[in-house]
């Protein structure tokens, strides 16, 4: 198979850090190879970023923020989103496309993208211009009036995993322009290039220099001086559990505000009396999409025991027809997983599902496609709710299906997991539903449907899922610091 990889941003030019309105070489001079994963070859060489870019790009965000940029008034930068928006949708075709490369998901599903990106920034470029104060009442001895306005909360770090760019970078992009902070984007290494065409998109349509950076790195290095850096306000990260520990512990640096979104193990609750086709395919899809890798996959199924069999076996069957492909294929439903570590991560579960006793159903292992790093969506019955696959994030297409007798079982079940991001429950009994969506310790659930988002709804963990909300009228409220003056009136 062979796919036309002629791209005006592939041009055989190794791509370069984007700092303070330029594209520069990383200051050691150092290069990676950025790998497609469909193919198993290198897509372009990045210039690699290390502590000493993530300072020029700090020092960027830090004159901007303090520089031009502060006398924006809201409205101005609410027009500059909605130019911002057109540009990326001019463009986006490139950009799916770009994704779709660098990271592996077919365009059948960068593509749907499109909307999603141009609905988050109407919705923040309307937070923008919506920003309000409060005055309190009070009672000190005296005559004083109090009030507090939202100011920005200064330069943001973002650090971003490879599983979807052209989502997870909005969730820190809009809300820094509609707030008037300044960013520093890491992405990932394994897929930087969706992130580093935006910036010059965006830099064309109007975003002046400095306000967001892009310095692609490894996590250890870039990262943690990112993460660490005195001169970096916030941190947005979205990635692993394991890493988030780490950014908070880099973050004790200068205590600089942290947003985490971490990983999961995301329950999804099956009873006898829902409608069994549509939570056979919502719950091989809660799984499956993506090859898995969503942080809020649901990737521990609990069938009620009466239907249990048949139930998996449906599920099974939606698994089988999904079609495993390049990302460039046009028929492609789900692509590789992104990365040769996370090709052999996935293999390591398929030897512990078999080892711990599991009953394969379908796929388990891996499938022979061109070079690249291909998964079958694969199915695991008879699991129990102690068993490794059942216990740690795989991000691969790999579910665990685990028997249950009572609402209260189920629940119990759900709960017994040290993470808390989505859920999903399936029932025609609405009483039920709200008892269960109220009893799942996560901070999303999703009843008859699963995985639904929407810049205006709050999407954000509990436990070790991380914390801080994205989405919804207090997403803002993250890249904003609230200060109070008193004024005596006496
Ligand atoms: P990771 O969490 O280490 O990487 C995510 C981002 O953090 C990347 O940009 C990486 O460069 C950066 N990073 C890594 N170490 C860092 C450090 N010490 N300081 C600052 N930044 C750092 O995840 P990785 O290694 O790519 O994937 C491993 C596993 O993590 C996956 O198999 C999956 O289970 C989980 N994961 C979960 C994600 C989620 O959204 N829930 C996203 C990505 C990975
Ligand atoms: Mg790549």
């Amino acid at each position: 198979m062979t796919f036309d990889y002629n791209h005006p941003f592939l041009n055989g030019e190794t791509k370069k850090l984007w700092i303070g309105g330029e594209w520069v070489e990383a200051r050691s001079g150092e290069t990676f190879e950025c790998m497609d994963p469909s193919r198993g070859e290198a897509a372009t060489l990045v210039s690699r970023g290390g502590p000493d870019d993530i300072d020029a790009a700090v020092a960027a965000a830090r004159s901007a923020l303090e520089g031009e940029w502060a006398n924006w008034t809201p409205v101005d930068r609410q027009a500059l989103m909605h130019k911002v928006a057109q540009a990326i949708d001019d463009r986006f075709e490139d950009l799916a496309r770009i994704e779709s490369i660098d990271m592996g998901a077919p365009l059948s599903r960068t593509a749907l993208f499109r909307a999603w990106v141009k609905r988050t920034f109407n919705y923040y470029a309307a937070l923008a211009a919506s920003t309000r104060g409060d005055v309190f009442s009070n009672s000190a001895p005296g005559k004083f009036m109090a009030y507090s306005h939202k100011a920005p909360v200064g330069v943001v770090g973002a650090i971003i995993p490879w599983n979807g760019p052209m989502i997870t970078q909005f969730w820190s992009i809009c809300p820094t322009l509609a707030s008037g902070c300044t960013l520093v984007l890491k992405p990932a290494e394994e897929a930087p290039l969706s992130t580093l065409m935006l910036a010059e998109i965006m830099h064309e349509a109007g975003v002046p220099a400095g306000v967001i950076n892009v310095v692609p790195g490894p996590g250890p290095t870039a990262g943690n001086a990112l993460a660490s850096h005195m001169g970096v306000d916030k941190i947005n990260f979205t990635g692993s559990t394991l890493t988030g520990r780490k950014i908070i512990e880099a973050s004790a640096s200068n205590m600089k505000r942290v947003a985490l979104e971490l990983g999961g193990k995301s329950p999804d609750i099956v009873f006898a009396d829902a409608d069994l086709d549509a939570a056979a395919t919502g719950a091989a899809m809660a799984c499956f999409a993506n090859t898995g890798q969503i942080c809020f996959a649901g990737t521990r199924l609990f069938v009620e025991r009466s239907i249990y069999d048949d139930f998996v076996e449906r599920v099974a069957a939606v698994g089988k027809m999904l079609k495993v492909g390049p990302a460039l294929s046009d028929d492609s439903q789900l692509g590789p997983l992104t990365s040769q570590a996370q090709f052999d991560r996935v293999n390591r579960y398929f030897n512990a599902a078999n080892a711990d006793g599991a009953r394969l159903v379908t796929g388990g292992e891996p499938l022979d496609i061109g070079g690249g790093y291909f998964v079958p969506p694969t199915v695991y019955a008879d699991v129990s709710n102690d068993m490794t696959i059942a216990r740690e994030e795989i991000f691969g297409p790999v579910l665990s299906a685990i028997p249950f007798d009572t609402e209260e079982e189920a629940i119990a079940l759900a709960n017994d997991t040290v993470y808390g991001l989505g859920g999903g429950v399936w029932s025609r009994d609405v009483g039920r539903v709200h008892r269960v969506a109220h009893a799942i310790k996560t901070g999303m659930v999703w009843a008859n449907c699963y995985g639904v988002t929407d810049p205006a709804v709050s999407f954000a963990g509990t436990k070790q899922s991380g914390y801080g909300v994205k989405g919804g009228p207090y997403a803002i409220e993250e890249f904003q610091t609230a200060k109070t003056v008193w004024i005596n009136m006496g």
